[in-house]
């Protein structure tokens, strides 16, 4: 059996994990909003039409925070649409996805979406064919108390207090051909940051996140990045990454394998950044808010075929299957061995479109398996991220090379006194024993090996027939102040330790 070492100190910390990395999206597109989250005729609705079957799922979720109303929406949406009484809203043609916007659902109502869920919302706004002027009226709309124009409008569609939002995105992905009012980096620049300065002179109290390129496969990147920063770095806080992954080619050693290329995007970006900080003498360091990841492959060939402008047809639709489930643990044990830097992430997106939570019109909702994943380390993945120091054998694939089978992130609740493990073995016909040096831990005993996993990396989950689930049989025990973890081949572990009495 193969084997692999790890070292951990508890005064080895990266940082404090944001809870924020565990934060999705929904966009105006598909059946995210209209059938998936809203669905005024559906048995469960609530009193504004919200699903509260698919409410629960996202509760257990605990997702922190939520990215609205887009994506390439946003760039040619007037949030004034989606304000006022419902029988008044326009019904717009959307260029992004070439459907209808009917607009039943808007900022307000998803405002009460978001407290219902549990989560705070994180705002973006039109940089594509709209700029200062309705981004600035915007933030006063949302975040105003009360007594000016758009505050006072507010109020009167029946919102006597202000919504807070903190957290708001300047545009999206604006260097794609696709984007609506695509820009150079010095045409985003300069409006990203004249538009960031009006939004924080009405509300100094928010915080901004600058786009970033819409992949590390642009031809611009990185030059995107220094560039618009030159312009934005004083007056963002983040600045955004966008990922896909897929399994195209059907090569799955090679799929799991991609991690490699996301730890490459992140140091890239993060030395784009200092490198600005250090040219432009500054004291802030720029964080970055991962705002758009997940797989997407599956449903690409269906939506090509897709008949346009219909309202809330089935788009990005991907059914996942085991090793997604994989990839996108995978992922978010990369987020968490850069938790210094990385304070925001959204899993695109959380319902229906690229989600972990699928509904049917009229029916019931379920749950796909990325849906595990990302609950775990949503769930335990909150204290401080140790460094852990990995030993393991390694692997070579078409496009990577001396690829660890084995990849571990460590989380520390010194509050709770609880320790997490979350580990992903790689290797797809062995088992690797994980052998965790945890000498500051001895006192600590296992309370739950949690383990995904399938003897068939392509089946995947359908309503009413949950093929993939986390079971609790995972094998952990003690040998002297290691801790052993036997890893099944192609699977995904969570060991929770805790103090014992
Ligand atoms: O999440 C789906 C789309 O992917 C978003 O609208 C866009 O920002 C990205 O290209």
């Amino acid at each position: 059996m193969k084997k692999a070492n790890v070292l951990l100190d508890k005064g080895a910390v990266i940082a404090e994990v944001d809870e924020r990395i565990y934060g999705s999206f929904i966009e105006h597109m598909g059946r995210a909003v209209y059938g998936g989250i809203y669905e005024p005729d559906h048995p469960e609705a609530d009193e504004q039409g919200f699903r509260q079957d698919v409410l629960a799922l996202i509760r257990q979720l605990h997702v922190p925070i939520i990215r609205y109303p887009g994506g390439n929406m946003v760039s040619a949406y007037n949030w004034e649409d989606g304000t006022g009484p419902k029988e008044n809203r326009p019904r717009k043609l959307d260029p992004a996805w070439q459907v209808i916007e009917t607009n039943q659902v808007g900022t307000n109502e998803f405002a009460d979406f978001a407290k219902k869920a549990g989560s705070e919302v994180m705002m973006a706004v039109n940089l594509g064919t709209r700029g200062i002027d309705a981004a600035r009226n915007l933030v006063e709309y949302c975040n105003h108390p009360g007594g000016s124009c758009w505050s006072d409008l507010r109020q009167k569609h029946g919102y006597p207090l202000p919504h807070h939002i903190k957290t708001w995105c300047l545009g999206n992905e604006m260097d794609g051909p696709w984007q609506i009012g695509q820009k150079t980096a010095g045409e985003y620049g300069r409006i990203a940051a004249e538009t960031g300065k009006a939004m924080k002179q009405i509300d100094p109290s928010i915080e901004l996140v600058t786009c970033g390129s819409s992949g590390a496969g642009m031809p611009t990147f990185p030059e995107w990045e220094a560039v618009t920063l030159e312009h934005t770095y004083e007056t963002a806080d983040y600045i955004s990454l966008h990922q896909y992954f897929g399994n195209e080619e059907n090569d799955s050693q090679n799929y799991l394998a991609s991690t490699i290329e996301l730890e490459r995007f992140i140091r890239t970006v993060t030395s784009v950044c200092d490198y600005l900080k250090a040219k432009k003498r500054s004291r802030k360091t720029m964080m970055l808010s991962f705002d758009e990841w997940n797989v997407w492959y599956h449903s690409k060939e269906a939506d090509e075929k897709q008949e346009l402008w219909q309202t809330a047809p089935p788009q990005l639709e991907d059914r996942y299957n085991m090793e997604d489930a994989l990839l996108v643990g995978g992922v978010l044990i990369t987020f968490l061995k850069h938790a210094d830097r990385i304070r925001m992430a959204c899993l695109a997106q959380l319902v229906n479109v690229i989600a972990p939570i699928v509904t049917e019109n009229g029916g019931g909702a379920w749950k796909q398996t990325i849906y595990y994943p990302y609950m775990h380390a949503s769930v335990f993945g909150r204290g401080v991220s140790l460094q852990a120091v990995v030993s393991s054998p390694a692997f070579d694939t078409k496009e990577f090379t001396d690829v660890p089978y084995v990849d571990t992130a460590v989380v520390w609740n010194e509050e709770k006194a609880e320790l997490t493990i979350f580990l992903l073995n790689k290797h797809l016909k062995e088992d690797v024993v994980v052998r965790y040096s945890l000498k500051d831990f001895t006192h600590y005993r296992v309370i739950e090996h949690l383990v995904l996993e399938h003897g068939n990396l392509k089946v995947k989950n359908t309503l009413g027939k949950e093929n993939v689930k986390p079971h609790r049989n995972g094998q952990s025990e003690w040998a002297g102040t290691d801790l052993q973890v036997k890893t099944n081949k192609a699977s995904w572990n969570v060991v929770r330790l805790q103090l014992s009495e």
